[in-house]
């Protein structure tokens, strides 16, 4: 299996980490590609070093390189995650400006018709905002928004960073235990 991995500078630069991780180690091929300003959220927000996160990846692009091979549809692969996905970035896949190997990359998943994952993350968010995600989703993009969940009871920052890229991983159907899967645990219900 081939992903692409793309990491734009909203917060949340871990979520495209642990992503990376997890297919690393699940043995999914990655090519990754890193916006400017995911740079300076990585070095802003986690304790890796711009290497270690490239050194996850199989292949990685400069995000200024628009004859990578994942800039042409002619090289095959079975989706592409954005994680996290700016509203910059968001903005320009929704017009299809295609202004840097991510956008460009996310235009191709379009016109391939290949599952395309954003993990959009801003708040609140603007009536842009939701326009573009809006109009995305109409196309069949998933929008994800790394939100926590709160009914598997996380302990750390790891459980709901766990979760959102379990949920992730899920949208590609790559199996994967990394968090706890929904059982009820009500025994009644009182309305
Ligand atoms: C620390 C930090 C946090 C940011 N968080 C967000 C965010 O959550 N959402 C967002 O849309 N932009 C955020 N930005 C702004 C983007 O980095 C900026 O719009 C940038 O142009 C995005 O470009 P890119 O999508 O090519 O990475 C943040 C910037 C910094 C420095």
């Amino acid at each position: 299996m081939r992903i692409v991995v793309g990491i734009s500078g909203a917060s949340g630069a871990i979520f495209g980490i642990k992503i990376l991780e997890s297919l690393h180690e699940l043995g999914v091929e990655t090519y990754l590609i890193i916006s400017d300003w995911a740079k300076a959220t990585i070095n802003l927000e986690t304790n890796y070093s711009l290497k270690e996160v490239e050194s996850l990846a199989t292949v990685v692009h400069s995000k200024n390189n628009l004859a990578a091979s994942v800039s042409s549809g002619s090289f095959r692969v079975d989706g592409m995650i954005i994680a996290p996905c700016s509203m910059k970035t968001l903005a320009s896949i929704r017009v299809g400006f295609s202004d840097n190997l991510i956008s460009r990359t996310a235009d191709v998943m379009l016109k391939e018709h290949k599952k395309l994952i954003l993990l959009t993350r801003e708040t609140p968010l603007n009536t842009i905002h939701l326009e573009n995600m809006l109009a995305l989703s109409q196309m069949g993009v998933v929008i994800l928004p790394p939100t926590p969940a709160f009914y598997n009871n996380p302990s750390c920052i790891d459980d709901v960073v766990n979760h959102i890229v379990a949920r992730t991983l899920d949208q590609l159907d790559i199996e994967n235990d990394l968090t706890k899967r929904w059982e009820s645990k009500l025994k009644t219900i009182n309305f």
